[in-house]
């Protein structure tokens, strides 16, 4: 195995109850770069090391007291030692002898005199094990948060189609079995219904796609350069008509910045999530506010309505996915939870920040800043999150 460079923190405690071992095993180590303790005795030893938590102990079997065995024994039993490699150095080495070492936990056994290049290379090649372990460890904590996330999600998902699905169902058996005896309007009103759940859970699976894609890192941006203002402007525009059903003034104040490079299409998404909220869940008769100006080298656009507004507790969660919150849409108007969250990933992979500002009954507003330059060169890997 090619000789690693030690990292900086790498402790190893040594076990041995004549000085002038410890001071051999001490000169040849320390020009290695290993941060060296000492101990000369088991109790001693057994103080330190869940003190120091060193990455490897070498120790010594015979010593007054109690022997390296019974220390040995002790550091296993103890939940702050127990995962430390422990290496026996000793001139105690019958088979027996060194049976019982690897029955008491220990990695390895080297028999005095040692060969002091001997003992550097199975130091470093437990320390490399330790490490790899600790990164496995690591690794599988992580998988075992992704999968019961995953899980997690898929209960989530499922339970949001469900619903969609039980209405068709409910529906369509109603049409087959009673569809003659209706008459045209009766009929056209549970297809209807039927079209509207359908909708529902096509944007429930996109939403889905989407923040799968997203996490998977799959979701690459196209950006082009264009005119942010004027994506905003005709985005805004479409909202116009749901707003006005609810008897909600736009306000927009949108200052014409100079063109940079975008994936329209996905900030495109992020607007018509911010002002599909605003226009969701506010009550009739009320206020929106779009802006749009420059700070420093972002785009910064604001959208402010005068709805529910979000008490703290809820603003720490609004971007996690599947947050349906105390805000309910006030015209029956679908929610899956998903928007923000999907807003918050594609917002972060363009170098950008979105984030809320509210207080509880006093309406919301979230401001979504986006760097002008660099997305023809977003940085490889910018589209992984999480
Ligand atoms: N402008 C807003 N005012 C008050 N509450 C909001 C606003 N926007 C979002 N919320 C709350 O945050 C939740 C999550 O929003 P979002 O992720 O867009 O999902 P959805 O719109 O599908 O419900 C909403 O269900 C709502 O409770
Ligand atoms: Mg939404």
């Amino acid at each position: 195995m090619p000789d690693e460079p030690v990292p900086q923190e790498t402790k190893i405690l040594i076990v041995d109850d004549t000085p002038a071992n410890l001071d051999v095993l001490c000169q040849s180590l320390e020009p290695q770069g290993y941060g060296l303790s000492v101990a000369s005795n088991g109790e001693a030893a057994l103080a330190l090391a869940p003190e120091i938590r060193p990455d490897l102990i070498l120790l010594d079997v015979m010593m007054p007291g109690i022997d390296g065995f019974e220390t040995c024994r002790r550091l296993k039993e103890m939940e702050t030692t127990r995962e430390i490699p422990i290496i026996f150095l000793t001139a105690k080495h019958d088979t027996e002898d060194i049976v019982r070492g690897f029955s008491l936990g220990c990695v390895d056994y080297i028999a005095k005199p040692f060969q002091y290049e001997e003992v550097l290379a199975r130091i470093r090649t437990h320390l490399k094990l330790r490490y790899l372990a600790r990164q496995l460890e690591t690794r599988n904590r992580r998988l075992e948060d992704l999968n019961e996330m995953k899980n997690s999600f898929l209960g989530m998902a499922s339970h949001d189609l469900r619903n969609p699905l039980a209405t068709i169902q409910g529906f369509s058996r109603f049409l087959l079995n009673k569809g003659e005896s209706l008459d045209q309007t009766e009929r056209h009103r549970f297809l209807s219904s039927i079209h509207e759940v359908c909708g529902e859970m096509l944007a429930l699976m996109n939403d889905l796609l989407d923040l799968s894609a997203i996490e998977s890192g799959k979701l690459t941006l196209k950006p082009v350069r264009a005119s942010f203002t004027e994506m905003i402007r005709s985005h805004a525009e479409t909202y116009r008509v749901l707003a006005s059903e609810k008897n909600l003034i736009i306000h927009m104040n949108l200052e014409d910045l100079p063109a940079f490079p975008f994936d329209a299409r996905r900030l495109g998404q992020v607007v018509d999530n911010l002002l599909s909220n605003a226009v969701k869940f506010s009550p009739q008769g009320k206020n929106l506010f779009l802006g749009l100006d420059r700070r420093d080298s972002c785009a910064r656009f604001v959208v402010r309505d005068e709805g529910p507004g979000l008490a703290p507790e809820e603003q720490a969660r609004v971007f996690g996915p599947f947050e349906k919150l105390s805000p309910r849409p006030t015209a029956g108007e679908p929610s899956t939870g998903l928007g923000l969250a999907i807003a918050k990933k594609i917002v972060g992979i363009h170098g950008g920040t979105l984030r809320v500002e509210s207080q509880k009954g006093r309406g919301a507003t979230f401001i979504c800043e986006i760097p002008m330059t660099g997305h023809d060169a977003l940085p490889k890997g910018a589209d992984k999150i999480g």
